[in-house]
């Protein structure tokens, strides 16, 4: 299991980085990768011409059954459009919205959803 993630401007690597778990980033080189295993989307927001590169990424082959959930990130002073991306993909491809933070997360964050991602994995090989 991985986490799979995009980002523009650095603060979701960054908060992957945190999270010291087996990922792979998106970028526009690299959509067209079959993973051929389950993961975790995690997705800044941004306007859609900016994250199409995530879906055709999801929509690539096998790509699309290993998917288990996404986790958005974004900036609250958006207000209702506070990660309507991670939103749109849950609801476009009917997965569960995991977690929510803001830029890079903080400590809190990142303790929170490494929890929700080790009951995943554990939920997987019992
Ligand atoms: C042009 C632009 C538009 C953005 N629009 C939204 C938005 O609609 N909703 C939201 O929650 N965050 C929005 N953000 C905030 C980013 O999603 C947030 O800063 C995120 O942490 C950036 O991640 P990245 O550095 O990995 O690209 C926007 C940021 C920029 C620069």
């Amino acid at each position: 299991m991985k986490l799979v993630y995009f980002t523009l401007t650095g603060q979701t690597r960054r908060f992957i980085k945190k999270l010291d778990f087996p990922s792979f980033e998106i970028d526009p080189t690299n959509p067209f990768t079959e993973l051929n295993e389950p993961y975790i989307i995690v997705v800044p927001t941004y306007d859609e011409d900016v994250t199409e590169v995530v879906n055709d990424f999801i929509e690539y082959k096998s790509n699309r059954q290993n998917i288990l959930g996404v986790a958005g990130g974004g900036n609250r002073n958006f207000a209702d459009l506070f990660i309507f991306t991670a939103k749109d993909l849950a609801r476009d491809y009917n997965i569960p919205l995991l977690f929510e933070f803001e830029f890079s997360g903080t400590d809190e964050d990142v303790k929170n959803f490494k929890k929700v991602v080790k009951e995943i994995e554990s939920k997987r090989t019992e």
